[in-house]
């Protein structure tokens, strides 16, 4: 197993995740590495269902319990599927949100569950990322990157400007653990891009 290959990326919508995750692939696969580019809610079949449960249909649809359970069960099967085969054979592993997003989204939108989300978190995933990249910008500058995305994917995007600062917040708060690195997304595509390779490179070596 290739020490230390499993790396996220998370942040506020709109941050810019995707496109950098997209980026930091190409950039370790042209230095080498086998690279699975993988994504949550999803990156295995079943994974890839209950995303479109959770992802579309009306707000108030899942109780904030029955919503935790259905991330829980869709990080799982990605887990089981996809991310601790491609490990243990050595390749690396990106993945756009893991389980920091629901330590923010479900944890705090919707009452404070960060307790729940925890507790369930090491009864069924238990593992964390070696290097997670939080790419930080104000909230406003997220929703109005991620709203010029249109889409049926809407059921979180629509929480407001509120939520979304205090989902910044909670993330640099979460960003103190050593497996942090928090990058400026209010930089362009390129340079973001450069300083996250140099970074991943030196955790990989
Ligand atoms: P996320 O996955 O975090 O929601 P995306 O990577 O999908 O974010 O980016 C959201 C939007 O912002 C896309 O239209 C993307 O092209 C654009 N974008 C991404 N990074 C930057 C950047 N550094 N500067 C300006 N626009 C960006
Ligand atoms: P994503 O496709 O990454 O959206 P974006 O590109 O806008 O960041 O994720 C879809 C939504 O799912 C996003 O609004 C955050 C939400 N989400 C949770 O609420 N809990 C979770 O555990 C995960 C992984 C995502």
């Amino acid at each position: 197993m290739q020490a230390g290959g499993f790396i996220s990326f998370e942040g506020i919508d709109g941050s810019g995740k995707s496109t950098q995750a997209r980026l930091l692939a190409e950039a370790l696969r042209a230095a080498g590495h086998e690279v699975v580019l993988t994504r949550e809610p999803g990156g295995s079949p079943g994974a890839e269902e209950i995303r479109r449960l959770v992802l579309e249909g009306a707000p108030d649809r899942w109780s904030p319990e029955t919503e935790i359970l259905l991330f829980t069960a869709a990080r799982r099967d990605h887990l089981e599927k996809t991310i601790r085969p491609a490990l243990a054979r050595g390749a690396v592993v990106i993945t756009d949100r893991f389980a920091d997003s629901t330590r923010m989204y479900q944890g705090i939108s919707r009452g404070d569950l960060a307790g729940l989300v925890d507790r369930l978190h090491s009864l069924m995933i238990g593992i964390e990322p070696d290097l997670t990249f939080l790419i930080d910008l104000p909230a406003e500058l997220g929703l109005s990157r991620a709203q010029t995305r249109a889409g049926t994917e809407m059921r979180f995007e629509d929480m407001g400007l509120a939520l979304q600062e205090r989902m910044r917040a909670g993330f640099l708060a979460l960003a103190k653990a050593p497996r942090f690195r928090v990058i400026d997304g209010t930089a362009t595509q390129a340079e973001i891009a450069g300083r996250i390779a140099n970074l991943a490179l030196d955790h990989l070596r």
